[in-house]
């Protein structure tokens, strides 16, 4: 009996046995044979469109200026500026040292190897303009285009910026601020405010803003290198952010640091109202002239409504642009910079006794779900919320949080560094987090995405 049990045991062993490496064999083959075959069909037209949409997004994220040389060069006159009164500008131009001092960043792989060379062996002269134009005719310089005189002249004639202008960077790999393009992180050395000023006339911004030149000056000067104030030509207020990373976003339901919308929301407004291309812009919630009265005298809640869809260069932009930037991923830290088994432990109190993930939840590392909490909820005032629509701020999402460690964290930079965060959600939250607990917890923020 004992004996035709343990038979039978053996028997049913055998048999799971065989069934499991059946069934394993045919999941593997199907795998293989997944990766193998070509996608045909449905399959195929979602591949190709998606490569393409890739493609086309890192173009207009690059290298788009959606028309905006019309406001940057023909309004503000910025080309004069930067060629100088030498090469058929004003004043001293802007020299290849200046533009890097401002944190405009030079791309290394759009430049030739006898240049690289040169530059390697000094014979490159860093402190004239015209070194400037010629970067400017390799479209070498992040985010900026020069538009050149088609008649072979070297006069450059406008300039336009672009998305990576502020989110992108590049990794230094050939000298400070020289090197390959890091699209997504924040250019927290990049002084907005001080470009803004090179520009020799500023006369339509003062008049939409109703303030002297000498005010608009002052404003832009004040912020200084990694912000930016997205909401002055809407309420005029003088409140800048940080730039925030645009890598990681995908899954997160509403971006900006005041979670004004989608990532196609914010491409919308910010290629129309900041960067001033060429297109429509529809948010009704502009229209509110006790929150943003200079949007709603200008009507930039329904902005063009009668432009041809012939001459709109940003609506056709906006799906492979929305498609590049989900598809950037938060990048992981150099795995020297933490301590890992500190991390380890942070991971513990992240999700316990710190309680960070009942708002930052992993992997999102915000809510799934409508991200914005209001200002008392987090502990810190409501003047920034309350040049957004819903009067909120949104849960930062946290991977690559290493990378934008200059400029410090919240909207504003308003707390140094990782530490002064976990010190204010220990005391606001009443956390009771020992000094060695605070510190694990900076090494596992320090660790993300992990
Ligand atoms: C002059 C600098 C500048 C330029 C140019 C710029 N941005 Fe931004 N971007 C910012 C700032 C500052 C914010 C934060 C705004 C806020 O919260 O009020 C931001 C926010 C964002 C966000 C939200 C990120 C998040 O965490 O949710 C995305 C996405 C983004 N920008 C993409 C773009 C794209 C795409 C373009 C080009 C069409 C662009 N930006 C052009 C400075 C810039
Ligand atoms: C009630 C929800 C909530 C909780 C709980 C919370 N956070 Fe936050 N967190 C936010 C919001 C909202 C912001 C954005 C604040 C701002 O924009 O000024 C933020 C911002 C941050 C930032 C700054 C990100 C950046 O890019 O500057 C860090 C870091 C951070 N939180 C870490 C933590 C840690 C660590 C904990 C746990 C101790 C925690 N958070 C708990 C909602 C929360």
């Amino acid at each position: 009996m004992r004996l035709r049990k343990a038979r039978h045991h053996l028997l049913i062993a055998a048999i799971a046995a065989v069934s499991l490496s059946f069934l394993a064999a045919i999941g593997s083959t199907s795998a293989v044979e997944e990766r193998a075959r070509p996608a045909r069909g449905a399959d195929a037209d979602i591949l190709q469109q998606a490569r393409k949409a890739l493609d086309e997004g890192k173009k207009t994220f690059r290298f788009d200026t959606f028309g905006d040389e019309a406001f940057w060069g023909d309004s503000l006159k910025l080309h004069q500026a930067i060629a100088g009164a030498a090469n058929g500008g004003v004043g001293d131009g802007l020299t290849p040292h200046e533009a890097l001092a401002v944190g405009l960043k030079v791309d290394v792989d759009a430049l030739p190897g006898s240049l690289k060379s040169d530059l390697r062996h000094g014979r490159v002269n860093l402190d004239d303009p015209a070194t400037t134009l010629a970067l400017l005719r390799l479209n070498a310089v992040v985010g900026v285009t020069g538009f050149f005189e088609r008649n072979g002249a070297q006069t450059l004639r406008s300039v336009g910026i672009q998305c990576a202008l502020c989110h992108s960077t590049v990794d230094d790999s050939f000298a400070a601020g020289i090197g390959s393009r890091l699209d997504g992180w924040a250019n927290r050395d990049l002084d907005v405010g001080q470009i803004i000023n090179l520009a020799p006339d500023l006369s339509v911004v003062n008049a939409l803003l109703g303030v002297s030149d000498q005010t608009t000056r002052a404003v832009v000067t004040s912020w200084g290198p990694g912000k930016f104030d997205a909401e002055l030509f809407l309420d005029g207020q003088n409140s800048p952010t940080l730039i925030p990373p645009a890598f990681g976003l995908a899954g997160v339901n509403l971006h900006t640091w005041t979670g004004w919308g989608s990532v196609s929301h914010w491409n919308a407004f910010v290629a129309n109202l900041e960067m001033h291309g060429k297109g429509r812009f529809w948010d009704p919630r502009l229209n509110d002239a006790s929150q943003f009265p200079i949007a709603a005298a200008n009507g930039f809640g329904n902005l063009n409504p009668d432009l041809s869809p012939d001459d709109d260069r940003i609506t056709p932009k906006l799906a492979d642009l929305h498609f590049y930037q989900l598809a950037i991923p938060a990048p992981a830290p150099p795995d020297d910079s933490f301590d890992h088994a500190a991390a380890k432990r942070g991971d513990v109190l992240f999700s316990g006794k710190a309680k960070c993930n009942s708002c930052h939840v992993e992997p999102l590392w915000t809510e799934p779900g409508w991200n914005l909490h209001t200002p008392a909820e987090v502990g810190i005032d409501e003047l920034q919320a309350d040049r957004a629509p819903d009067r909120r701020y949104r849960t930062s999402p946290l991977g690559g949080l290493w990378t934008h460690t200059k400029g410090g964290f919240y909207h504003d930079g308003r707390f140094a560094t990782l530490p002064d965060v976990v010190d204010h959600y220990d005391a606001f939250l009443n956390l009771g987090l020992t000094a060695a607990e605070k510190s694990d917890l900076v090494e596992y923020l320090k660790s993300l995405p992990d």
